[in-house]
């Protein structure tokens, strides 16, 4: 039999994120959503570009959970996502109630799944999802910082005319204006971001960075979807063939970092078991300093959450 990954939400995120895992060709995919029709529809469509593309991993698309019965991963994307000069924090009270709702009905069916949250206000997202499932934290975690660290390279790889595949770098921090693009920790091929170009540049990138998915909702109406659902794409891949990639997600912090009891974006390794490691890395005064600003701020989106 072959193993099995559910995404939960249909549109933008889940759905593109359902065809890259589907074209990675290691499990079927489970896609589920509320509208009927609708993950039907995707799952069929999706199938049908399997011999064009080169793949033989199966596509179902429900209404329920029983399909999604004995998965190994659970992506969770169903909510709303920001509409123009929305926060991302503007939509916790709805998204709290679907991620409650699809982690309870996800984890009945998947009791030994790992759960990878999407659903935004994303690291408070986490929390409900975590207190819902009452999995360990090996097995709760969230999607953000693969993305913003992709943003960042990207930027970074258009400043210096160089490959972003040479980029290496790493934001931390909560998925919002707080976020921490870690600049001494950012090279192009072994070279420090530093020595390739000047601070008021690399300001500029740290601050693009940081408002990356509001300039794509400002062009579009809506979030982005496409670096979203391959980020989420590299984190199954990583869980599902035990590939221990280093990728910065959201992980639950007990001391970590100087942060306790909050869900916020750092590295860990992911494998099979989840998240099997955290790793800290050296910051700068000024980094330590934003990444605290920055669980304040996640701090008080939970507490919007409630008890
Ligand atoms: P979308 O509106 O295209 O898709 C959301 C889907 O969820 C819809 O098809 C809707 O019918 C479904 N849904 C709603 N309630 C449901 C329920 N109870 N059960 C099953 N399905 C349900 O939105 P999009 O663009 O796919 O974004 C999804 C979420 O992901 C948003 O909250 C967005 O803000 C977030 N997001 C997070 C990112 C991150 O880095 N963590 C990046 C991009 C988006
Ligand atoms: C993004 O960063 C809105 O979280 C979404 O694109």
């Amino acid at each position: 039999m072959r193993r099995k990954v559910t995404v939960v939400g249909a549109g933008n995120v889940g759905a593109t994120a359902a065809q890259e895992i589907a074209r990675r060709d290691y499990a079927d995919v489970v896609l589920v959503d509320i509208v009927e029709g609708l993950p039907q529809g995707k799952a069929l469509d999706m199938n049908e570009a399997g011999p064009v593309l080169g793949y033989e991993a199966t596509v179902v698309g429900t209404n329920g959970y029983e399909e999604t019965a004995g998965s190994d991963v659970v992506v969770i994307t169903s909510g709303r996502p920001r509409a123009p000069g929305m926060s991302r924090d503007d939509l916790v009270t709805t998204n709290q109630a679907i991620v409650r709702t699809v982690t309870e009905a996800a984890v009945a069916a998947s009791p030994g799944a790992i759960v990878v949250v999407v659903t935004n206000p994303l690291d408070a997202m986490c929390h409900v999802a975590k207190s819902v499932s009452g999995f360990p934290k090996e097995r709760v975690f969230g999607m953000a910082g693969i993305l913003d660290t992709a943003r960042f390279r990207t930027f970074i790889a258009w400043e210096t005319g160089m490959s972003d595949r040479d980029v290496q770098a790493v934001v931390l921090g909560g998925h919002g204006d707080q976020m921490v693009p870690v600049v001494s920790a950012t090279t192009v091929g072994g070279v420090p971001l530093t020595k390739l170009t000047t601070p008021e540049r690399i300001s500029e990138m740290v601050e693009r960075t940081r408002k990356g998915g509001g300039e794509v909702v400002n062009l579009l109406g809506t979030s982005a979807w496409y670096a979203p659902g391959a980020a989420v794409a590299e984190m199954v891949t990583s869980i599902m063939l035990d590939q221990k990639r280093l990728l910065p997600c959201t992980a639950l912090l007990e001391g970590e970092y100087g942060i306790d009891g909050l869900y916020m974006g750092v590295p860990v390794v992911l494998g099979s078991g989840g998240i099997e490691r955290v790793v800290e890395l050296e910051l700068t005064g000024d980094e330590q300093a934003e990444l605290g600003r920055s669980a304040d701020a996640v701090r008080e989106v939970v507490a919007v959450l409630g008890g």
